[in-house]
């Protein structure tokens, strides 16, 4: 019983040390997110019948693989989605509360179930993909990604090269809940790392809006960017 009764009073000892050292300077935000945020409730506004927008960039990092052979061409992308909900905002001046953003591993907050359309593989993140929350209740999801999608790749060794792309989609939601929305950026090459077999000429995005045969009043959006790549020292 004694010895029963010691280990809990080490226990509890220990749980107010642990309590104590993990108080950082993020942890009134972070308990104020851990309430607030639901992973399936849809962050949609609150006064209107507006769908929630969910913005995507992309940088086009590397080209890791061109199979001609199977017409597949594989990349490395820096995905950012972006979206807000109100709910989740905080006042920066309150005590406790003083950072304008925080990381956060996404235990419960809304992920929009954005899908690569013509992925042959399941896409693979490549590093540790966190979620920023900013104090105005705008959350970013900005995962680097390794995925494998399908393209007509008969031109990459022609002039005027193949002209591949990654469409993203919602899986299971139509235009009413969530609409996408890229604000005319198209694909990023900042942080391009060139390769010595394949060249990118030019890149694009497009938005579409496609309601099918059984629901013609539920448009589904998609967002396809669109590179061509070219194999090095082709004739023009
Ligand atoms: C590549 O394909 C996309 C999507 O079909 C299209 O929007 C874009 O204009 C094409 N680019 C070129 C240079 O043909």
């Amino acid at each position: 019983m004694a010895t029963t009764g010691s280990l809990l009073a080490l226990l509890t000892l220990l749980a107010l040390t642990f309590t104590t050292a993990v108080k950082f300077r993020h942890s009134a935000i972070i308990s104020h997110l851990r309430d607030t945020s639901e992973r399936d409730v849809i962050p949609l506004p609150a006064n209107n019948n507006s769908p929630v927008t969910v913005n995507i960039d992309l940088s086009l990092i590397k080209i890791l693989d061109v199979d001609q052979e199977r017409n597949e061409i594989e990349v490395l992308v820096l995905q950012s989605v972006n979206y807000n909900n109100p709910a989740l905002a905080w006042d920066i001046t309150k005590e406790g509360f003083h950072s304008s953003s925080v990381a956060v591993s996404s235990w419960n907050l809304w992920r929009p179930d954005i899908t690569i359309y013509n992925a042959v593989s399941r896409p693979e993140f490549v590093g540790y993909p966190l979620t920023v929350v900013d104090s105005n209740g705008a959350v970013f999801f900005i995962p680097k990604v390794r995925v494998r999608v399908w393209c007509d790749l008969q031109d990459v060794d022609s002039g005027s090269g193949a002209n591949c792309s990654l469409k993203f989609g919602s899986w299971t939601q139509s235009g009413q809940t969530l609409s996408l929305s890229n604000g005319e950026n198209g694909i990023s090459m900042e942080w391009y790392l060139a390769t010595p077999n394949y060249e990118v000429l030019a890149t694009s995005a497009t938005k579409h809006s496609k309601a099918y045969e059984c629901c013609p009043d539920e448009a589904y959006e998609d967002l396809e960017f669109s590179f061509i790549v070219r194999k090095q020292g082709q004739p023009v």
